[in-house]
This record gives C-alpha cells, sequence and structure tokens, in this order.
C-alpha cells in the first residue's frame, strides 16, 4: 500500500483553542479523523505532529520516499529553511496545507519558504483544504 505522510508543526496539537475564524472548530485528533475517513483506507497514513523543528525535519528524512507527504508547517512555513531543505530531497508528491487563507493575512505570513518546493498548495478552507488534498492525491 502507497504511503502518505501527514505532518503538522507548531501549535497544530492545539487546534481547538486556537483563533476559530482562522483555524475552525475541530481539535488534531478530530481533523484527523475527518483525514481517516475520507482515506477510506486507499493509502496507508502517518500522522505526526511536533513543536520543535528538528523534529520535523528528522520526520521528514525517515519518510524521504513516501507517495505523498502533506504537510502544514504551520509557522514554519515562513522561517524555516531546514524544513524546506528536508522536503526538497523528498521523492513524492508534496502538498502544502493551510487551514487559514494564509495568503491574504499579515505580511509576514507572506514570506514563504514552503511553497516553491512542494506540487500543489491547499489553504484557506479549514478542515477541508486537508480534505482536498488527499482527494487530488487519490485522483493521480
Ligand atoms: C497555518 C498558517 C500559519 O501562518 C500559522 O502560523 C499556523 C497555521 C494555517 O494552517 O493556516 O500556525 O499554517
Amino acid at each position: 500500500m502507497k504511503k502518505v505522510l501527514i505532518i503538522n508543526g507548531p501549535n497544530m496539537n492545539m487546534l481547538g483553542k486556537r483563533p476559530k475564524e482562522h483555524y475552525g472548530t475541530l481539535t488534531l485528533e478530530e481533523l484527523n479523523e475527518r483525514i481517516r475517513e475520507e482515506n477510506h483506507g486507499f493509502f496507508e497514513l502517518d500522522f505526526f505532529q511536533s513543536n520543535c523543528e528538528g523534529a520535523l525535519i528528522t520526520k521528514l528524512q525517515e519518510c524521504i520516499h513516501y507517495y505523498g507527504i502533506l504537510i502544514n508547517p504551520a509557522s514554519y512555513t515562513h522561517s524555516s529553511i531546514g524544513i524546506r531543505d528536508a522536503l526538497d530531497m523528498c521523492t513524492g508528491i508534496k502538498l502544502e496545507i493551510h487551514l487559514s487563507k494564509v495568503d491574504e493575512r499579515e505580511d509576514f505570513r507572506k514570506v514563504n519558504y514552503i511553497r516553491d518546493v512542494c506540487d500543489k498548495t491547499f489553504s484557506g478552507k479549514k478542515e477541508e483544504s486537508y480534505l482536498e488534498a488527499l482527494r487530488f492525491l487519490k485522483k493521480l
């Protein structure tokens, strides 16, 4: 079965307590459950979240040959060359995800080190951003 990593960065473990207008109401576990339901056994899913840059980089290195990676680097989107470089080495299909309309928010969120090493971006639709990305991957 093809393996897909769903990897989330800092503060994503606090979903449900973060500003709802940007991030919706689901907890991370509820979000992951929605993704599992959407997947319906199609891919082997590997879920990972960390608040630490190094842990995210190590996980990406471990998953370097996965078929697909759905990544929401959260605030590291705007600061991490290390995550970008790790992602660049990954050989599978890489999809950048954001719950919020990240390009329409503060100017500092317009800096994005991740986008050009990803194949496609899904953002601004809260949990639906992840579900759309998974559907996209299933159809390829
Ligand atoms: C986010 C957007 C980032 O700017 C922010 O730092 C996050 C979440 C999103 O999913 O909309 O933590 O990646």
